[in-house]
């Protein structure tokens, strides 16, 4: 694919940290645009350039190529703080970051102190029934969004009387008093003053490079798993993380998606509560945290690991309408004796089923397949070059989800690519 067919939504089809970042840096190469379009500093994609390793959570993981331009849709809730200490990270490491390069909707949401304390009281007071969140105060802030009284970039730069009520209006509605408004106004104004310069109708942005013949990207955050409405409700986050959801949260009709790849490691991991059939809690699943680093980028907590859950993989295709998959962490599964793909789900009445029951994955007990492992896929550049082992489990997984891997990735870094199928 080429010109306009060639934009490209790159999309998690797991609970997240699937390696998102990673394939958008490496696209970017070919690519003119990235957008990111819904989460918020919740994410954390990491990426490594000649040996060099960035965590970004609300830029785009683009940012690090010269020339090519960033943009935060309107779907992302945008923590004003972090992002300009994101900036300043991302300059102290030697990256030019300016207004020619980062663009910012007018009408992202913006996340606030209040938000993030309502996050953490709340999650405190579920107890052992907490969801997990990051405390990014992404929640609370998508339900501002909805209920119509969220505060918007372009807030920032109109009235101040009307920003004071807004803000007076909020801060009642979250934490019952206004005790600490000056201190808001304040703030707002400063980053007000320090965002003025990349805040750009992204949407036209988006519409005139697309006609233009650019190339787009639009880079997902969390994951299928996590969408608000398909994911493993409430165990989600507060949005849509589908990718129909780059439409809407970036300002481009569904049309010009023109791929849709969806991100998957070669097995699952997933942080915070909440089902998770396949979780390993043997030598396997140790061996995946441990070979895999299996830490959260940004909580840094330990991530739960276990065998590829093909019946989930499947469902995140159909949800998403993935194209081609980017099949990730090959290198973390070298070495085991044998590798287990769960092809269904055994249900509490006996019943073997190979579609997600919309009742939820609590009662089912997951059905597998075993395949030979493999020792060492260094130095493999083709497909064919892969040890035949290796070769199975993707022709397996490939006819499990109906879909073809296009993308594998053999190591954290930049060069630690295998493309079998070029699309862009
Ligand atoms: P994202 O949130 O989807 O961008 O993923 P994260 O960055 O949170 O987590 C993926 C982790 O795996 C990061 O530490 C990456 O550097 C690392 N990674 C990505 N691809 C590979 C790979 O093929 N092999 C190995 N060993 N690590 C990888
Ligand atoms: P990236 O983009 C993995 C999880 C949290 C929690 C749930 C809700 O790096 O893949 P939230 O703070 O969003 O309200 O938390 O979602 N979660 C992620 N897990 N990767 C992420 O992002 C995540 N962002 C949120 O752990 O279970
Ligand atoms: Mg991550």
């Amino acid at each position: 694919m080429s010109g306009k067919n060639g934009n490209v939504a790159i999309i998690g089809a797991q609970w997240g940290d699937e390696g998102k970042g990673k394939v958008v840096d490496y696209l970017t190469q070919r690519a003119d645009i990235v957008v990111r379009f819904q989460g918020g500093s919740n994410a954390g994609h990491t990426l490594v350039v000649d040996g060099k390793k960035y965590v970004l959570h609300l830029i785009p993981s683009g940012i690090i190529h010269p020339g090519k331009v960033s943009c935060i849709g309107n779907g992302v809730v945008l923590d004003p703080i972090k992002l300009l200490a994101e900036i300043d990270g991302l300059r102290a490491a030697g990256i030019t970051v300016d207004s020619k390069n980062l663009k910012i909707s007018p009408f992202a949401n913006l996340v606030l102190q209040y938000h993030k304390d309502v996050d953490v009281a709340r999650e405190n007071n579920l107890g052992d029934k907490k969801i997990g969140t990051t405390g990014r105060g992404i929640g609370p802030a998508y339900e501002d969004r909805v209920a119509r009284c969220g505060i918007r970039v372009v807030d920032l730069y109109g009235d101040k009387t009307r920003l004071k009520e807004l803000i007076s209006s909020n801060l009642m509605k979250n934490v019952g008093n206004v005790d600490d408004i000056d201190e808001y106004m304040e703030t707002l104004q400063n980053v007000a003053d320090s965002l003025r310069d990349y805040v750009e109708d992204v949407s036209l942005l988006l519409y005139n490079a697309n006609k233009e013949g650019k190339t787009i990207l639009f880079e997902g955050a969390q994951g299928t798993l996590l969408d608000v409405d398909f994911g493993t409700y409430p165990f989600v986050t507060s949005s849509s993380t589908i990718a129909g959801s780059a439409a809407i949260g970036s300002g481009v009709g569904p049309s010009v998606i023109g791929h849709i790849l969806g991100i998957m490691k070669a097995y699952v991991t997933r942080v915070g509560s909440g089902p998770f059939p396949t979780e390993a809690f043997d030598s396997y699943g140790d061996h995946m945290s441990s070979v895999g680093v299996e830490f959260g980028a940004t909580t840094g907590r330990k991530r739960r690991c276990g065998w590829f859950d093909a019946v989930l993989g499947r469902y995140a295709v159909r949800v998403n309408g993935i194209t081609s998959i980017s099949l990730m962490k090959m290198d973390v599964l070298c070495g085991l004796d044998k590798i287990k793909i769960c092809t269904g789900y055994r249900l509490s009445d006996g019943t073997v089923v190979t579609e997600v029951p919309f009742q939820g994955l609590y009662d089912v007990d997951p059905v597998y397949e075993e395949m030979p492992g493999w020792n060492s896929i260094k130095g493999c550049e083709t497909f064919d070059t892969l040890p035949i082992n290796a070769q199975n489990y993707i022709r397996r997984l490939e006819e499990l989800l109906e879909t073809p891997v296009s993308i594998m990735s053999v190591g954290p870094g930049r060069e630690e690519t295998v493309v079998f199928e070029q699309f862009l």
